[in-house]
């Protein structure tokens, strides 16, 4: 399988637990949609069943956009209260289900959703399963003018920032991607990076880890807790 195709059949696996969620909610239904070429397959797997989601609300204006387009409402969290199921990707996960995301720009969004949601599950293909989090350089969301202090204060962290030329979030912000971490505990450095003013948000889901990890493999997709 390419991992095209892996990042299909864990799309197909979450739309499937999304639909039996669904059949034994009663009331409005609103879901939280994350951003990237996972979760992209999963909006699309969600037509087929847009008639009994009330709403989504999405982690970025791409997924907005997409979401829109095929006709399923998106509106504000303020509207939406807490949310029963948030189904986003990730860039690496650790077996405790703790994540670095961020690679499509829209972690801070992509964190706050992960938040006000019950239930958050994480959509990835095996690539992304790791025993340490950091081979992925570490995505951080930073207010434009304090990009060079906060690239000194991850300097003293221990890492490499590199500035995401071109890119400004939906947010109207800039991201240092932080290469060369060395992220032992990554409760204390998700802490320390936010503690670094100028810092929006950090790519490091650690506090809020993801519930439940579905991951597709050559054998088939498997469903992960967090070991422990
Ligand atoms: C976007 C994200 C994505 O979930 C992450 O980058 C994974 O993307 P993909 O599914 O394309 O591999 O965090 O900010």
């Amino acid at each position: 399988m390419t991992q095209d195709e892996l990042k299909a059949a864990v799309a197909k696996a979450a739309f499937d637990y999304v639909a039996r969620i669904i059949d034994d909610h009663s009331g409005e239904f609103i879901l939280g949609v994350g951003t990237g070429s996972t979760a992209n397959l999963f909006i699309a797997e969600l037509e087929k069943i847009k008639h009994s989601i009330s709403a989504t609300v999405a982690s970025s204006e791409e997924s907005a956009r997409r979401l829109k387009e095929l006709g399923i409402p998106v509106i504000d969290l303020n509207a939406a209260g807490v949310l029963r199921v948030y189904v986003d990707g990730a860039d690496e996960s650790n077996e405790y289900l703790q994540l670095i995301k961020g690679g499509g720009a829209a972690l801070t969004r992509e964190k706050i959703i992960a938040a006000a949601s019950e239930e958050f599950v994480c959509i990835a293909d095996e690539s992304k399963l790791v025993p340490y989090l950091g081979t992925f350089p570490l995505p951080v969301e930073v207010i434009p003018m304090a990009r060079s202090h906060v690239a000194r204060q991850l300097v003293k962290l221990g890492g490499d920032p590199v500035y995401r030329e071109g890119v400004i979030t939906d947010n109207g912000n800039v991201i240092l991607d932080v290469h060369n971490l060395k992220i032992d505990e990554p409760r204390k450095l998700e802490a320390a990076i936010n503690q670094i003013v100028g810092v929006v948000a950090n790519g490091l889901f650690a506090a809020r880890a993801a519930d439940l990890l579905l991951l597709s493999t050559h054998n088939g997709v498997k469903t992960l807790t967090a070991k422990g």
